[in-house]
């Protein structure tokens, strides 16, 4: 008996079983395709905004609010033909302070003297990478994403950066290849001492 009244209970579990391919089918059909260029784009555009890579990476107008992002120069890096004032000796060091030159482009410290890089496309900036060299550079702070690049200096943030999820490098990498290219050579980093 017990047995019989199993039968109402098997079919309709047949009948739901009949069903599924139907139901798979939706499923199928409604999973996100693979982002377009646009998107790729946009998403890196936005993540390099949030990232704040133009504090450091773009020279700034001056105003009454302090120094803001000149566009008209975006991603340039330190412009060569702006040299830096002046440092004083006596208050930088392992004890002292701290100091940007007034665009945020350039910096002082303990390491020596840092320039920011050029970001933009063009063969001065990163025009010649790959997509590799970039994710090595961001994630792992190597000079150029080279095996045996030099370590990156401060204050570039690559260890907050070595949580970005390919995914995230190929859509900033991607939205940095097509900003418009500044020939610009970045001066190279000055050892403490000088
Ligand atoms: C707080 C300042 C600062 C911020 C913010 C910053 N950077 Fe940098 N970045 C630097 C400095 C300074 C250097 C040069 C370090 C050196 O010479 O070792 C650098 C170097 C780099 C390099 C290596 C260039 C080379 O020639 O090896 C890349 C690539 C780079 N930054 C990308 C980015 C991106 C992308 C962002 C935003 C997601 C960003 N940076 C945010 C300061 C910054």
């Amino acid at each position: 008996m017990k047995q019989l009244s199993l039968t109402p209970v098997l079919l309709l579990l047949l009948g739901v079983l009949a069903c599924q391919p139907a139901g798979d089918q939706t499923q199928t059909s409604s999973e996100p395709s693979a982002p377009t260029e646009e998107e790729v784009i946009a998403h890196g555009e936005y993540l390099v905004n949030i990232l704040g890579c133009d504090d450091c990476h773009t020279p700034k107008m001056m105003t009454d609010q302090g120094p803001v992002p000149d566009h008209s120069r975006r991603f340039m890096g330190h412009p060569a033909d702006s040299p830096l004032p002046e440092i004083p000796a006596s208050v930088v060091g392992p004890n002292g302070w701290l100091l940007f030159a007034n665009d945020l482009t350039a910096a002082v410290g303990p390491w020596g003297v840092s320039y920011s890089a050029n970001l933009t496309p063009d063969p001065t900036g990163i025009g010649n990478w790959t997509e590799e060299q970039f994710r090595v550079s961001i994630t792992q702070g190597k000079h150029k994403g080279l095996p045996n690049g030099r370590p990156l200096l401060p204050p570039m943030p690559w260890q907050g950066y070595s949580h970005l999820t390919d995914e995230d490098v190929h859509a900033i990498f991607t939205f940095l290849q097509q900003v418009v290219p500044i020939a610009n050579i970045v001066p190279t980093p000055q050892p403490p001492a000088q």
